[in-house]
């Protein structure tokens, strides 16, 4: 069995993992580059995604903490709807540049905003 420790630390592993291919994506898009359609670029992410949300079902359940009773899991559980929303419009649905961007762009604003509320366990981590 996993321990909480290990598993927190797969979590955040995910994280780096997962925001990393986000930008390199990101990028590729806006160069319209064809790097964007090889396989493992269309299969890792997923691959990422899904041990970060699989490490976080654990340690919600682990540690008793559940969205919808502890504020801050459920910023986290709205936000991230928002982060694979903006993801979707990022890297396939918007048809222009400039909102593909934009898209882009506040994903990562998002992510930024889940990686604050983890590390203060705070919905609102911005106010003081
Ligand atoms: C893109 C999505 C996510 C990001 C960027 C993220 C980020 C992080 C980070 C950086 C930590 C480590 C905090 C620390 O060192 O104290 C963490 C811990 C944690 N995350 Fe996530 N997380 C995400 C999604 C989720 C989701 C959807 C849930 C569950 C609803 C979740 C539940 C947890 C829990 C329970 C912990 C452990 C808190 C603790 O006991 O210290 N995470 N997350």
């Amino acid at each position: 069995m996993l321990d909480y420790g290990t598993l927190k630390l797969a979590h955040v592993a995910c994280v780096i993992g997962s925001y990393a291919l986000f930008l390199t994506r990101g990028i590729w898009m806006l160069q319209e580059s064809p790097r964007l359609q090889q396989r493992w670029v269309r299969v890792v992410p997923h691959v990422v995604d899904t041990f970060l949300l699989a490490s976080a079902i654990a340690m919600v359940v682990m540690s008793g903490q559940y969205p919808f009773v502890a504020g801050w899991l459920t910023a986290k559980v709205v936000a991230l709807i928002a982060y694979i929303g903006l993801g979707m419009l990022a890297l396939r649905r918007a048809r222009t540049r400039g909102s593909r961007l934009a898209a882009w762009v506040g994903a990562q604003a998002v992510f930024i905003y889940i990686v604050a509320v983890a590390l203060t366990r705070q919905a609102l981590p911005f106010v003081a």
